[in-house]
């Protein structure tokens, strides 16, 4: 399978999926959108109430705020991959549960072996734990890290910067870091075999910072 259907598979199995309890509100599976071969993939929390509604990702308020993140790099949404830790929408917005994280893991490690992205940006801390899980938002966020050979870099979620005015400038800074370190990222890691979903999960990554 090449990453379009691999891409395509996953959509595809999410809009039936019963793995967790967030199926039971989902109006919408929320796969995630953008091109098979983006450089660059973004991973926020889960679907919010218009994610549900349209089955695409980021399209209420901190969907528009990413769009204006991008823009101020010079990139567009259509360029990049953007996805959650966790399909379907949790109710009331909640935050996703272990064992939820846990079932819909397998389907964002698909998405991230068939990308094979240069770098990963995660956003806020459901998706930064997926990699860096002892790791503090405060202390981290902006700075790069390599996990198993991939450029990883943990930002506060846009949602959050609109909640507390005084983050914006620093979500701004962080972003504006990004096209430096996409330049500098090298090639993505050379994946040969499938990952399986919990083989690191009480392993401490390398921290490695590299810039
Ligand atoms: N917040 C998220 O984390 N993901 C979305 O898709 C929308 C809002
Ligand atoms: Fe399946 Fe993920 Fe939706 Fe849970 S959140 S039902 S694991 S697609």
């Amino acid at each position: 399978m090449d990453a379009n259907e691999v891409l395509n598979q996953v959509a595809t199995e999410v809009s039936t999926c019963l793995k967790c309890d967030l199926h039971h509100s989902r109006k919408n599976a929320v796969p995630g959108a953008g091109p098979a071969n983006a450089e660059i993939m973004f991973i926020g929390e889960g679907p919010g109430f218009h994610e549900n509604e349209q089955g695409l990702p980021f399209v209420g308020a901190a969907g528009r705020f990413l769009d204006e993140l991008l823009a101020g790099i010079g990139m567009q949404r259509n360029q990049v991959f953007i996805t959650n830790v966790v399909k379907c929408r949790p109710p009331g917005n909640r935050d996703p549960q272990n064992e939820e994280l846990a079932a819909c893991d397998g389907y964002l490690e698909r998405q991230i072996q068939a990308i094979n992205p240069k770098v990963i940006v995660t956003l806020g801390r459901f998706s930064m734990a997926k990699f860096l899980p002892n790791a503090k938002i405060s202390h981290v966020h902006g700075q790069p890290v390599r996990v198993k050979g991939r450029l990883i870099v943990p930002m506060y979620h846009p949602a959050a910067a609109l909640h507390q005015p005084s983050l914006r400038s620093t979500v701004e800074g962080d972003f504006n870091r990004l096209p430096e370190l996409i330049a500098e990222a090298g090639e993505a890691p050379e994946l040969v075999e499938q990952e399986q979903p919990d083989d690191n999960s009480n392993e401490e990554p390398k921290q490695l910072s590299l810039f």
